[in-house]
């Protein structure tokens, strides 16, 4: 673990700068209140309670500055724990929180291993931090005893077949450098990496950018010493064995394998996922949310009722691309993937503003309620599996 924190002690990471808080939010999942709202609990949240939230090994901060503001700025009630062992990484968090002058964030340093006696917590986001960890499952473990029933996990973990090139390097670099302090670990590895040959795999990855963009994201991509890739099997595993059960991917169409081949009858679910993220091959990172396995799923509500939003895009732009039949294809990672929507279903898309039920989404785009509804699911079906549409009460 030392090795871990002298690592993000020297390269905090992502690199951030605070003053940047002026200019923008980084948004991503996961960690959305809308997505973890619709993954974790159907979209009927009572966002009246106060969340309590624990960002597991928060890093610079991104994912504990998108909550606190995102809540914040919609009115709801929240407390937020930050925990990282390093505490250069805290600093450049606590200085971001600061910026945006967000209250009801407490920092501390440590390890998330004692996560219970921080809490207990409504939610937890722990983002590339658990494929660090010596022993993830204990990891997981740990932050399993400090949820409240009900609550969920929002996670990121690193996934193999997206990220060729990258192990063999890690390897090689830990072998010629891993003796040396971290920023000499950096300079010699960086050395090495202009001499490899254009046709490396790493050089012909289109899914990976993290070493052109910043030192550390080099460190974290390459020269890291603790870092296990999870197929989609050995994470759904990991997360049973913890008393963990997979709520919903983030974008459960990446592990959809009708897109590739007709489905086998008897094929389970997992074994499915497991059969798409072989023949996808693009899956750098898993990316979703989890519940305790022995808790209920939240009950189903009635599709009329229930409350749409499109995820970052301008829905009038959407609306009008919809209409003219160019809706461009959807960027996903490295990949372009083609969505079809009907466009008569255009004025539907223009009425979704994230506080009108599909009722009165239909009913403002003057459709009949069963013709309503027919289009309706065509678009759910379009942008659902690619994270683009959620449910949630969130702005109500
Ligand atoms: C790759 S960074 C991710 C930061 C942040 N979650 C994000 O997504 O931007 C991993 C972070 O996990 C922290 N970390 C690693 N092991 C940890 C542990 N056992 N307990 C707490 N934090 C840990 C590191 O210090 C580092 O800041």
């Amino acid at each position: 673990m030392n090795d871990v924190r002298d690592q993000y002690e020297a390269f905090p990471y992502p690199a951030r700068d605070p003053k940047d808080e002026a200019k923008r939010l980084i948004k991503g999942s996961p960690s959305l209140p809308v997505e973890m709202d619709h993954c974790l609990w159907n979209g009927q949240r009572d966002w009246s309670q106060t969340l309590r939230v624990l960002v597991a090994g928060g890093g610079t901060g991104d994912g504990l500055v998108q909550l606190a503001q995102l809540l914040h700025a919609a009115g709801k009630p929240y407390q937020i724990t930050y925990l990282d062992l390093s505490s250069a990484s805290r600093k450049i968090a606590e200085a971001r929180i600061k910026m945006r002058g967000l209250p009801n964030v407490q920092f501390e340093t440590g390890s998330l291993l004692n996560a219970a006696a921080f809490g207990p917590f409504d939610y937890i986001d722990c983002c590339g931090v658990l494929h660090h960890l010596p022993d993830p499952e204990a990891g997981l473990a740990a932050l399993h005893n400090a949820l409240t029933p009900g609550g969920g996990l929002g996670f990121m973990v690193y996934a193999p077949y997206g990220r060729s090139g990258v192990y063999p390097l890690q390897a090689a670099f830990n072998r010629l450098y891993g003796h040396l302090p971290p920023k000499s670990q950096l300079k010699h590895a960086k050395a090495t990496f202009a001499k490899l040959p254009a046709a490396h795999p790493l050089n012909r990855n289109p899914n990976l950018g993290d070493h052109k963009q910043s030192e550390a994201g080099f460190y974290d991509l390459l020269v890291h010493s603790q870092d296990r890739a999870f197929t989609v099997r050995a994470w759904a595993d990991a997360l049973t064995a913890t008393g963990w059960k997979l709520a919903s991917f983030a974008q459960p169409g990446r592990y959809d394998l009708a897109q590739f081949a007709d489905v086998p009858a008897d094929m389970d679910a997992l074994t499915q996922m497991a059969t798409a993220e072989k023949l996808r091959g693009t899956i750098k990172t898993h990316v979703g949310y989890a519940r305790r396995k022995g808790d209920p799923p939240p009950a189903e509500l009635n599709m009329m009722a229930r409350i749409p939003h499109l995820n970052g895009a301008d829905v009038q732009k959407m609306a009008q691309a919809v209409a003219a039949k160019n809706l461009p294809k959807l960027r996903v990672g490295a990949e372009e993937i083609d969505v079809t929507i009907p466009p008569k279903a255009a004025g539907l898309l223009a009425a979704v503003d994230g506080k009108t039920t599909v009722n009165d989404v239909i009913a403002a785009a003057k459709q009949t309620p069963q013709e309503g509804l027919r289009l309706w699911q065509k678009l759910e079906a379009a942008l659902m599996p690619w994270g683009l549409l959620h449910y949630s009460g969130f702005l109500r």
